[in-house]
């Protein structure tokens, strides 16, 4: 049995990375340690929570004595750290927890994980640590780190403090960095389920700036099995890519959405840029292609359908966040972030 501590799993990719797992493999006994802030939610995890290979703790990861117990008690010996403040938007507004969770508390698993011994530590990062691309090229493991929003920073920088860990300590640390995620169970605070609850709901449509800033989007199961393949077969040290070659203007995004609801595109509002707005993302996953064998499964136009669906038919789901912490995220978002063009 593989003793896994999953944190961050109560979120959207955690949650749906833990479904995966306990479906699919018996040889895994996952801890799920998770704050539950706004982002993390146990209802995602309903079709996990009965399982025997499964139990949930709530915390912190920035808790070293909570952190050392868990890892004493279970007998952990691997990490997969998808625990984080995920927000970029949520980092401009005020920047402080984004230090605290994803820098500080990824040391404090890092350092329980050098305590404890572990088999593999893997850090779930992202491709925004590399920047912001002009029209053409892509990101490849070894373009230079070049964060631009705080939420990125933050995220560098805990790439870099795992990566120190192995260069010192020989920790088996291994860094996957993942393209813009879209599926089931996504908080709606990030452009696809935004649009879609919006739409739904009859409000407007916010679009930032020209519309035309490009994203790499990738089905969450892909970056799933991807995230699988690389704890367990990963170089030790190594960074991985992972990105579905599906590149797309936000614009077009929305007008997608509208169209598969049945609605026209007179719904969307320009509205004032994301301040220090990366303009496009793309993602060279020539390497966990070659070396491990992964490829996506998942195209964009039927797997967008999939999950425009998913909305329509879980309003249970969303309606319990969209009266709770979303309506006075929402709220505070239109009056204080983006203001009319
Ligand atoms: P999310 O915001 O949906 O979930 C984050 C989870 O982490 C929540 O359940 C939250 O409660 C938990 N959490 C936050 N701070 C914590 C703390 N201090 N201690 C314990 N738990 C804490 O995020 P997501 O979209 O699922 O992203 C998961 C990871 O994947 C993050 O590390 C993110 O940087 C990375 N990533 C996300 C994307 C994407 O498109 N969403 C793409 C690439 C990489
Ligand atoms: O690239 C991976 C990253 O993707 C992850 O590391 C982050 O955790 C995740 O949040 C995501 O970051 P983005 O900033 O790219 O995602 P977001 O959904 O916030 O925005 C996608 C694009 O849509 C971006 O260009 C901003 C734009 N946008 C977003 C929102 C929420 C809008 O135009 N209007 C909106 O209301």
């Amino acid at each position: 049995m593989k003793k896994i501590l999953v944190t961050g799993g109560a979120g959207f990719i955690g949650s749906n990375f833990i479904n995966y797992m306990l479906k699919s493999r018996d040889d895994v006994f996952i801890v799920n340690l998770d704050k539950l802030t706004y982002a993390g939610n146990l209802e995602n995890l309903k079709e996990s929570e009965a399982n025997s290979n499964y139990t949930f703790i709530k915390g912190d990861i920035c808790n070293f004595e909570l952190v050392d117990y868990i890892f004493n008690k279970f007998g952990i010996k691997h990490v997969i750290n998808f625990a984080a403040e995920s927000h970029v938007d949520r980092s401009i507004l005020g920047s402080e927890i984004f230090f605290q969770s994803n820098v500080i508390g990824t040391n404090i698993l890092l350092e329980a994980a050098r305590r404890y011994q572990v088999e593999r530590f893997l850090q779930i990062s992202t491709d925004e640590v590399y920047g912001s691309l002009g029209p053409e090229g892509l990101f490849t493991e070894t373009t230079p780190l070049s964060p631009n929003s705080p939420y990125s920073a933050s995220k560098a920088s805990a790439d870099m403090m795992a990566l120190a860990f192995h260069h010192t300590y020989g920790l088996p640390v291994v860094v996957t960095r993942c393209s813009n995620n879209y599926g089931p169970l996504q908080f709606p605070e990030k452009l696809i389920p935004l649009m879609i609850l919006n739409t739904l709901g009859n409000k407007k449509l916010p679009v930032y700036g020209d519309g035309l800033n490009v994203r790499d989007w990738i089905y969450v199961i892909d970056h799933n099995r991807a995230a699988e393949l690389v704890w367990e077969k990963g170089n030790p040290g190594h960074v991985y890519n992972i990105g579905a070659e599906q590149e797309m203007k936000n614009i077009d995004i929305v007008k997608l959405i509208l169209s598969h609801l049945g609605k026209t595109d007179d719904m969307i509002e320009y509205v004032k840029d994301r301040p220090g707005h990366d303009r496009r993302y793309a993602i060279d996953s020539t390497k966990i292609k070659t070396e491990l064998g992964w490829k996506p499964e998942f195209k964009f136009e039927e797997a967008i359908k999939n999950t425009i669906d998913w909305y329509l038919s879980n309003n249970q789901w969303w309606e319990r966040i969209i009266n709770g912490a979303y309506k006075d995220y929402y709220i505070s978002m239109y009056q204080n972030f983006y203001k009319h063009k």
